[in-house]
């Protein structure tokens, strides 16, 4: 794991490291925060990995609805097994919950869990629909404990970067912004789970599934959207419901235009790409990397960000494999949760950011399948078209 490329934002080392910021009430919570997870497939080894290298927090327990496999995660990572979710919920030594079924399955254990009084960590999407987006807020809201949509490419250093130089205007009037997700997925992975491909669990395919990261940095470095033209197809694959190819233009809400390129049909699949231009500067960022960086007005830090993040990551973000990730990005979220936990403060990456980019990419979809425009907020999900 490349570490040296992320960065906490804004409060580095406060939960892991340096935690004189806390009494010793606190440091003593500190420690005893306690994870458990449910749905012991691909993620939840991420997951595992990024708990076990941040202090303060442990993997205490987990459940999948094969109890081999979460028996497996179990052995594999030091936690409890539990067969039956309602009993772990009631494990008081699990504090966080975090959701890492798939993706149409995230809203029943989301809900349970918050009605149990945990904190509850979500893998992206935060759920397919926005209705079951909205069951997982209220719930979380009502019950009164903290919601994260996990969504590790914001904390990844040169978007970090980026994002301040947006905030301080340095791009003057933001003219455009796109990014491009050219990946590739194979047939077997398709076919290596029951959900993948398919409109009731995976909730649709290159955008929804893949490229929601990117579309999740559009937003949050763009401002609000306004209106989408979107247009989906299946190339590559048999045997799925879902696109494998998409392309969409975007008009946000400050006026500004962009695009985004979602596929797994393009071998070998590239890095992935965000570039963002304006009046006075263009960024462009490939998967972790600086690729250009240059502002009307040079300041003192621009020559350093060009060289130390223009360093090859050697992270390929799943570009042609899933399990080519780095856990880094998790590991700085799940530290920024802790601490949200513990201060009340909202999650860098809250349940209405996780929100925001299914609504955009349901919009796509709405507008792919109607061939019309699409304008922002939606007032109710698209219907998903019957499968052929
Ligand atoms: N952040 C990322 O970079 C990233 C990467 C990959 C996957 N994901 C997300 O993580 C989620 C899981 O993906 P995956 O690739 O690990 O899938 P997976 O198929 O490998 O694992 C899912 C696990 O959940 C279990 N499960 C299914 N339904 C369940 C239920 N109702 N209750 C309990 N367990 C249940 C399955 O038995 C399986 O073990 C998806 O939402 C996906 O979008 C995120």
């Amino acid at each position: 794991m490349n570490s040296a490329i992320y960065v906490f934002p804004f409060t580095a080392n406060e939960v892991d490291g340096d935690d004189s910021f806390l009494n010793e009430i606190q440091k003593a919570t500190v420690m005893a925060t306690g994870f458990g997870i449910v749905g012991c497939g691909m993620i939840s080894n991420f997951h595992a990995k990024a708990l076990e290298e941040i202090r303060g927090a442990t993997l205490v327990a987990c459940y999948d609805r094969f109890a081999a496999s979460a028996d497996k995660f179990a052995e594999a990572n030091g936690c409890t097994a539990y067969h039956d979710l309602d009993e772990m919920l009631a494990d008081p030594e699990v504090d966080v919950v975090t959701i890492c079924t798939p993706s149409g399955a995230h809203m029943d254990p989301a809900v349970a869990a918050a009605k149990a009084g945990k904190h509850v960590v979500v893998e992206k999407p935060l759920e397919i629909t926005l209705k079951r987006c909205d069951a997982i807020i209220d719930a979380c809201k009502k019950n009164k404990v903290q919601l994260a949509t996990i969504m590790p490419s914001r904390f990844g250093a040169a978007n970090q970067e980026l994002k301040k130089a947006i905030d301080k205007g340095r791009f003057g009037k933001l003219t455009l912004g796109d990014t491009y997700v050219k990946w590739w997925r194979t047939q077997e992975y398709y076919d290596s789970g029951g959900w993948r491909g398919t409109w009731e669990m995976d909730g649709g395919g290159a955008y929804m599934n893949q490229a929601i990261h990117n579309v999740d940095l559009l937003f949050w470095f763009m401002g609000e959207v306004a209106d989408v033209n979107g247009m989906t197809g299946t190339l590559a694959h048999k045997r799925i419901e879902v696109e494998d190819t998409g392309v969409a233009t975007i008009r946000f809400k400050n006026g500004a235009l962009g695009v985004i390129e979602a596929t797994t049909s393009v071998f070998p699949g590239l890095l992935k790409k965000t570039e963002i231009s304006g009046t006075s500067g263009t960024v462009i960022i490939e998967q972790d990397d600086v690729l250009h960086w240059e502002f009307a007005k040079e300041n003192a830090r621009d020559e350093k960000i060009r060289t130390e993040l223009a360093k090859k990551s050697g992270n390929t973000g799943g570009a042609s494999d899933p399990s080519a990730i780095s856990y880094a990005g998790h590991m700085e979220q799940l530290k920024d949760f802790i601490k949200s936990i513990k201060t009340g403060k909202k999650p860098f990456v809250d349940g209405n950011d996780g929100r925001k980019s299914v609504e955009i990419i349901l919009a796509i979809y709405q507008s792919s399948w109607t061939g019309k425009q699409v304008s922002l907020p939606l007032k109710r999900d698209p219907k998903i078209p019957k499968a052929k």
